[in-house]
Order: structure tokens, then sequence, then C-alpha cells
């Protein structure tokens, strides 16, 4: 028999497949990452509809279309209702699950809220039609998801845990972010009951033999299905997702070609070409696909004037060599020219790991990442911590949770100096802290707000959203 008839279990070559795996699930990210990555999130929910009509109809294990910067993006630049859009999407997706992404504790705003907040707006989110929630918490502290998990199964939802990839160094390993750190984190999510694993990868940093050791790791010491999320953003991520796959991932997410690439995910279309025929096969319909993507490339141009960066190079290789993400670097340009300083910027790049691993390590995602490069700079301009940010002290105190290593206490001790809640840390759930704040939030909105969605916006986004409460019902 010649190698062409034999069963790829056959060939002579290392067997890429695990027995167990089958068809690969795929997550499709257009309508969330997908336009968050390249069109700073302005995607408007009516040019979302016929996509999300054929989308529909593709396969897909779920269509994410909901998150932290849709809702902020949507209420305060498009004037939109976040809460319309899953609405009204789901009337379109009558066989896809929505999927949406959860800040935790940090919901889809900016600080920890309350529990009376994280129970209302699980509630509220399941009504509006989301079916699947993948919740990640910025330092990798699952005590910030334990309300909004218990919250989503109550509610019989999907409930995806999540591990923010981080890492010490250029690869996997170094003294923090270790196989064994990973496989501790999925064990603790496991324990905690979710339904699914997703590890992402926010600022497309993992490169693909890490990708398949993790994998490879995971699967061998976890029941659960595994997904993984990462950007091409680095030029990895295609290659980082089949070895992936190769190595018995279950499920990944992709965006359509034309909301694909440069700092957005990898593309649907080329995976699911790649794997027809393999036991990995996914089974979507390419050509329905590559229908779906020539009617979004039709949106482009009304998109295109927010496509960032804008530069030539569809990879930012300074993802290699630094690791600062790069929407990272773009604020950091825009805070530096505003302190006439753009001229320390390398310094400033130079400066960032040191801080971070000075302040425990956390893993540079929203939040966090904002408040480790305001101190960067503020060490390279002043000098080492003689200014520090209200945040940095909120975070030092532990008010956003437990960061991956301590930091040390003369440090902690100067930062915390005169700090309002006091000089030393507190070490329980930092949500166990909080008082209630829906009714006291009701009352300050008053008549304005006209639904318990409308109160929900008001807390999350106390300014804008009442701005935007302010321009829906003169409308209306
Ligand atoms: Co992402």
């Amino acid at each position: 028999m010649s190698l062409q008839d034999r069963p790829i279990e056959e060939l002579p070559l290392s067997t890429p497949y695990p027995k167990t795996a089958g068809p690969l699930r795929i997550q499709d990210n257009t309508l969330r990452d997908g336009h968050q990555s390249l069109f700073a999130t302005r995607m408007r929910t009516s040019d979302m509809i016929p996509a999300a009509e054929q989308l529909d109809g593709v396969g897909f294990w779920a269509l994410e279309i909901w998150g932290g910067a849709t809702f902020d993006a949507m209420h305060r630049f498009l004037g939109e209702d976040p809460w319309e859009r899953p609405r009204i999407l789901k009337r379109y997706l009558k066989k896809t699950p929505c999927a949406m992404l959860l800040r935790g504790q940090n919901l889809v705003g900016y600080r920890h809220y309350a529990d009376d907040v994280v129970n209302a707006f699980v509630d509220k989110a399941c009504e509006a039609g989301i079916d699947v929630f993948r919740v990640f918490d910025a330092l990798n502290d699952f005590r910030n998801l334990e309300t909004a998990l218990a919250r989503i199964r109550a509610n019989g939802k999907h409930c995806q845990g999540t591990i923010c990839y981080s890492l010490t160094g250029r690869r996997l390993g170094g003294d923090v972010f270790t196989l064994d750190y990973y496989l501790a984190r999925a064990r603790e999510l496991e324990a905690m009951g979710v339904d699914s694993l997703c590890i992402k990868d926010m600022a497309g940093i993992m490169s693909p033999y890490d990708a398949r050791d993790l994998i490879i790791l995971l699967k061998r010491h976890l029941r659960l299905p595994l997904h993984l999320h990462t950007h091409e953003t680095s030029g990895m991520g295609t290659m980082t997702y089949l070895k992936a796959v190769e190595a018995g991932l279950d499920g990944l997410d992709t965006c359509l070609g034309p909301f694909a690439g440069r700092t957005s995910m990898p593309a649907a279309e080329p995976l699911v070409a790649a794997l027809q025929g393999t036991p990995r096969d996914t089974g979507l319909d390419l050509a329905r696909l590559i229908r779906v993507s020539l009617e979004l490339e039709k949106l482009f141009p009304r998109y295109q004037s927010y496509l960032v960066p804008r530069r030539l190079s569809l990879i930012d290789s300074g993802v290699l060599a630094h690791q600062i993400p790069g929407g990272m670097i773009s604020n950091l340009v825009d805070q530096l020219r505003d302190m006439r300083a753009l001229d320390r910027l390398n310094e400033v790049c130079e400066e960032i790991p040191v801080t971070r691993r000075e302040l425990g390590n956390p893993p540079l995602v929203t939040p966090i990442s904002q408040i480790v490069a305001v101190q960067a700079v503020m060490n390279v301009l002043f000098g080492k911590y003689r200014m520090v940010s209200n945040q940095l002290k909120d975070l030092v105190y532990g008010l956003y949770g437990r960061t991956p290593t301590p930091v040390d206490p003369e440090l902690r001790k100067k930062i915390l100096k005169r700090y309002k809640r006091g000089a030393i840390p507190m070490t329980g759930r930092p949500a166990d802290d909080l008082e209630p704040e829906l009714a006291a939030a009701a009352e300050r909105i008053g008549n304005l707000a006209r639904s318990e969605e409308d109160v929900l916006t008001y807390t999350l986004y106390p300014v804008t959203g009442e701005q935007f409460l302010r321009e829906k019902y003169k409308a209306g």
C-alpha cells in the first residue's frame, strides 16, 4: 500500500494527533475581538446583522459578541444601548450559542463591583441571550471569579474558566510562569466546577512549542475541554494554533478573513482548510465561510479609518522583542508625548518588565497593564516609586486580589505610606470588603433609569453611563 492510501495514524511519521481528540471546535470572534483589535471596537450592531444571519449557518461552537470593551465603546462612542446588542443578534443566531467575555468581579468595567452588582449583571446578561461566559481575572486570582461562576451556573449557562497567559521571559519557564503555574491554576478552576477551560493569550506571545507542551500537559491531567485564545500580533498565532491542535486542544478562537490578522486573531479560513481530511477536521463549510468573508469585506471602508496601528507591517515584531502588547505601546507614546518626554520611550520599555517584577509579576491585561505602564513612566521620569498612583496603592494593598508573587515588604511599605486604607494589605477576597451598591445607585440615578439594565449601565459607568441615559431618553 502506498503511503497516500494509508490512514494517517499508520504513517511512519511521529503521529501528531492524539487518539482521543475529535473535530476541532471553533468559536468565531469576528463580532467581538475582531473589530475590537482592528477597528477600536466601533462596529455597529446594524452592520452585524447580515453577517450574524450567515454566521449562524456555519456550525461554529459559539459566536463571541459581547465583552468589556464592547460595552464601553457602545454607550460611550456609538450611542447604542449595550444591552440591545445580544438581544438583537440573538434573533438571528438561532442555532449558534452566544458567548461573552467577562472580567470576573470587574464585569465589563474597570474596578471590583460588589456581589449584588455581579449577580444582577449575570442574570440580565443571561436574559439578554448570553449562553457561554468566558470569565477571567487579570491577576489569575480566582476568588474574583467565585460570585460570577456561581451565578452563571445557577442560570444554567456554560462557565468557561479562564487563565490569562503571561511569561517571565521569552519562553515558558523561569521562576513564575512555568508549566507548574498553569497546571496549578487549571486545577483550581477544575475544582471550582467550570464546564471548560480557556487559556487567554491576549498579547499573542505564546510560541508554538510552548503551546504544544502546555496543551499536552493540561490534557494529560484534566478532563475539561480545553480552549485557546491567541492573537496574530507577533506573527506566531497560526503556528501556535496548529501545534496546540496537534497536541489535543479541543477548541480555539478565530475571526473571518477581513477581521483577522494584524493585532486580531488568526483567520478561520486557512485553519479550516488546513485541517480538512484530518482527524481534527472542523466540519465547517469552507465555501460558506468564504461567502460570509466576502460580505464582511464590504464593511471595510466604513471602518478603515479606525485601523490601528496604521502601519504597513502585518506583524508587530516589538512583541517578540520586549513582549509589550501593541496597545500598551501606543498608550505609552500618547502619555509620554503629553509629558513632553517621548525621547524616554526606550527607557520606559526597558523599565516595564522591571516594574512588573517588583509589583509581583501581574499579567499585563486590563486594568493592571495600565497601572504598571503608568508606574514605569513615573519611575523613569521621577525616580523609583517617588510618585505612585492611587490605583497602584490599591493593587499593592490587595484590592484587585493576590499578585502571582508577593511584593517586597520594604517596597510595599514605601508605596502604602499615607494610603487611606492603611499600610497593612488585605488578604481576603477583595469583594468581601464591598457593601452592596445597586440600591444606592438606583436612588442616585432616579427616574433617568427606566430598567434594571439602565441602573447597571450607570453603576458600571457612572459618568458616561449617565450621559448615555440622558441621550437615550431625550430621543425616546
Ligand atoms: Co483577545
